[in-house]
């Protein structure tokens, strides 16, 4: 899968662009405030409908502007999808796939799987656990049939439970609701455990490659006592949930947790080391998703240079050409490319808010 055409307008400084893209690697050269990053974030947002940078949609679109709008073409194998996403700044969003209206968000999503590498992505490791269910998550929407399904409902009977739990003295009037709760809870933390459990053995590959040096060891928390009955500890714990005002264990908890010999990769390791262990993270999962599921992601790689030393970039840039998929790459100079040498690119200059292929 691959995006052979993309066109932006009004999105931070990128004003009006229209590329035509290389299926294997794009790099993205340009000064500091030139819009690399602006790119890289408009094609993640035509992915997932949201920033990777801010919350705010309205400080994306372009000051003074009503709205932004993207458009891109994509190729997968004799497939070709044509795909819009427009926001307007009174909020509301538009998506079109192949010109037809009503189509949702996640719709765009199952079309174009990719993975993001930027420098402030440091918090799938050190931030806290959200990023951590994010990313498996994301391997579940696409890996697993039911999971989007399942995962919206477990976070509206979440939402009904807490806002229930301010209203009622007496567990047994939520008992009922609990009972779906547990269903699904249940149901969503046997996909993640599963799931992270078939990613283990590309994680270690990619680790052993990219810090050799590093024993890391991964474990999967599923939001709750290992062996306990959900359904047991949410009536055990009603008065306390009653207190705090919130379900305080439950798969909106989970974690995927990451030690390097034996400690917590955040407390231990350099920001290059976590920086090559996120990268291993973002392609163990792109590749898995090929391996599975015979589907390329994007990748995007902003900064590419940043924290990586010469040698580290060579094995990123390699791991990135091997792995046959669109790549994006943002660098400030022509050198800090010297080590990706892949069969197939393009290069665009970017300068004030212009694109220009080189
Ligand atoms: N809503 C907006 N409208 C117009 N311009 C914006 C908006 N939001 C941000 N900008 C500007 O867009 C420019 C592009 O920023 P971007 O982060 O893409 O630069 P970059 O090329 O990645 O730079 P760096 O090398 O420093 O990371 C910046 O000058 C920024 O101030
Ligand atoms: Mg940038």
């Amino acid at each position: 899968m691959a995006l052979s055409r993309l066109l932006i307008e009004h999105f931070r400084n990128l004003t009006a662009v229209d590329l035509e893209l290389d299926h294997g690697f794009n790099f993205l050269v340009g000064a500091n405030g030139s819009g690399k990053t602006s790119l890289l974030e408009a094609i993640f947002y035509l992915g997932h409908g949201r920033s990777f940078k801010s919350a705010v949609t309205n400080r994306i679109i372009s000051y003074e502007q009503p709205h932004f709008l993207l458009h891109g073409r994509i190729q997968e194998q004799q497939h070709q999808w044509s795909v819009g996403l427009q926001k307007l700044r009174q909020g509301n969003t538009i998506v079109k796939i192949n010109g037809e209206d009503g189509n949702k968000i996640a719709d765009l999503a199952h079309l174009l799987p990719m993975q993001i590498i930027t420098p402030e992505g440091l918090t799938l490791l050190n931030g806290g656990p959200s990023y951590r269910r994010a990313f498996l998550d994301w391997g579940l929407f696409h890996h697993q049939s039911g999971f989007h399904t399942a995962w919206s409902n477990l976070h509206r009977l979440l939402k009904q439970r807490n806002a229930a739990l301010f209203q009622t003295s007496n567990y047994q009037a939520l008992k009922i609701w609990d009972m779906e709760l547990v269903k699904l809870a249940h149901q969503v933390s046997q996909w993640r455990e599963n799931y992270a459990e078939a990613l283990r053995p590309e994680i270690e590959k990619t680790c052993a490659q990219f810090l050799p040096e590093l024993e890391i060891q991964v474990s999967f928390h599923q939001g709750w006592e290992k062996e306990a009955d959900y359904g047991d500890i949410l009536m055990r714990n009603f008065e306390r949930d009653k207190a705090i005002g919130y379900t305080l264990s439950g798969p909106q908890k989970a974690d995927f947790r990451f030690k390097a010999n034996g400690l917590p990769v955040e407390d231990v390791l350099s920001r290059g080391q976590l920086k090559l262990l996120m990268c291993a993270l973002r392609l163990a999962q792109g590749e898995h998703l090929m391996a599975q599921k015979n589907r390329h992601c994007i990748f995007l790689i902003d900064d590419f240079a940043s924290e990586l030393d010469e040698t580290k970039r060579g094995l990123l840039a390699e791991r990135l050409q091997s792995s046959g998929s669109q790549v994006f790459v943002s660098a400030i100079t022509h050198e800090q490319l010297t080590q990706m040498q892949p069969k197939k690119h393009r290069t665009f200059c970017v300068n004030n808010g212009n694109i220009m292929p080189v």
